[in-house]
């Protein structure tokens, strides 16, 4: 891990993870490695680290500081495919710490910042997947309004695709920056007004959402009866559905039929009744922590 980088609610994490010494570990976004780290430096027995972003796994294998040690098993995937990725089912420890990493978000070749020129591409594995600049390609204009509904909830949703696949369509819309001024200019004291739509494509490009809809239940068919699923978002989308999820497994009602249709089953029991949020000192240190919430359940019934 870089001395910049601060893994978010490191502490919170650590208290909720349980027994640490000993625990067989599976994190499922390695980033820049640094809750994996403070696993190792805990005691981890082992730690399986996935990661899609292939360009961050090379780098830690070449320089990180656990790299050479025997308990850090790096592999390269989406956590949607961690039943094929992991061959263990009795893990202590899984940490889903979803979103991009700092480092994605500040490499401008990669398309994900709104601040420099890069490309319109916003895959975290860039061996996989179209580029944004592929899927403006080939999208509807009503599916491109409906992604930026459900992953920004942007109101203006049908007149801003209107105008990006216009943009896209006549040839204006060349990079990043093109993008980003499309929102207009940052008002002072306010947040930039692309970064909804930022988030919202890199959702859209990622498939984020149905990444954390099949990863959920697979984790936790990967953990020990007693073994802890910690998930840590950074929007109010991706926690709603982490929350539901979490909700539904530990045998609640989230429906709103009259006749409730859940299945009722407590399999994991729920151990933040609220969400985690950082420390005031935490926000103050690391701005990008503001928006960060952690979840976590206890499974209790065998599954999966
Ligand atoms: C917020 S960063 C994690 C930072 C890490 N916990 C640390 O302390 O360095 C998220 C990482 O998860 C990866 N990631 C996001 N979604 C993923 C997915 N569906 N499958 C695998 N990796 C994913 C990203 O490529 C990124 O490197």
């Amino acid at each position: 891990m870089e001395k910049w980088h601060r893994p978010v609610l490191l502490k919170e994490v650590l208290e909720y993870s349980g027994k640490i010494e000993g625990a067989k570990v599976a994190d499922f976004t390695f980033g820049e490695g640094g809750h994996s780290e403070a696993f190792l430096e805990r005691g981890a027995l082992r730690v399986d680290a996935l990661d899609r972003d292939s360009e961050a796994l090379a780098r830690y294998r070449g320089a990180g500081k656990f790299a050479n040690d025997p308990r850090l098993n790096l592999l390269h995937g989406p956590f949607s495919k961690c039943s094929e990725l992991l061959k263990d089912k009795d893990y202590d420890i899984i940490l889903m710490d979803l979103g991009v990493s700092t480092r994605q978000l500040l490499q401008p070749d990669r398309g994900f910042s709104f601040q420099k020129e890069g490309p319109l591409d916003m895959r975290m594995d860039t061996s996989s997947g179209p580029t944004l600049a592929e899927l403006l390609d080939s999208t509807e204009e009503e599916d491109l309004a409906n992604a930026l509904y459900q992953y920004g909830e942007i109101r203006t949703s049908r007149s801003l695709a209107r105008k990006i696949l216009q943009r896209w369509q006549e040839g204006s819309l060349k990079s990043t920056l093109d993008l980003a001024s499309l929102m207009g200019p940052r008002r002072p004291g306010k947040s930039h007004p692309a970064t909804t739509l930022f988030m919202a494509l890199r959702m859209a490009v990622n498939e984020e959402l149905s990444e954390i809809r099949v990863a959920i239940p697979a984790a936790l068919g990967k953990l020990r009866i007693g073994g802890r699923l910690l998930v840590i978002t950074f929007h109010s989308v991706e926690d709603r559905l982490v929350k539901r999820t979490f909700q539904l497994d530990a045998g609640r009602c989230i429906c709103s039929e009259r006749i409730c249709a859940c299945p009722r089953i407590a399999k994991v029991k729920i151990l933040t009744p609220k969400p985690v949020a950082p420390s005031d000192a935490e926000q103050e240190n690391n701005p990008r922590s503001r928006s960060a919430l952690l979840r976590c359940v206890e499974k209790t019934l065998p599954q999966g």
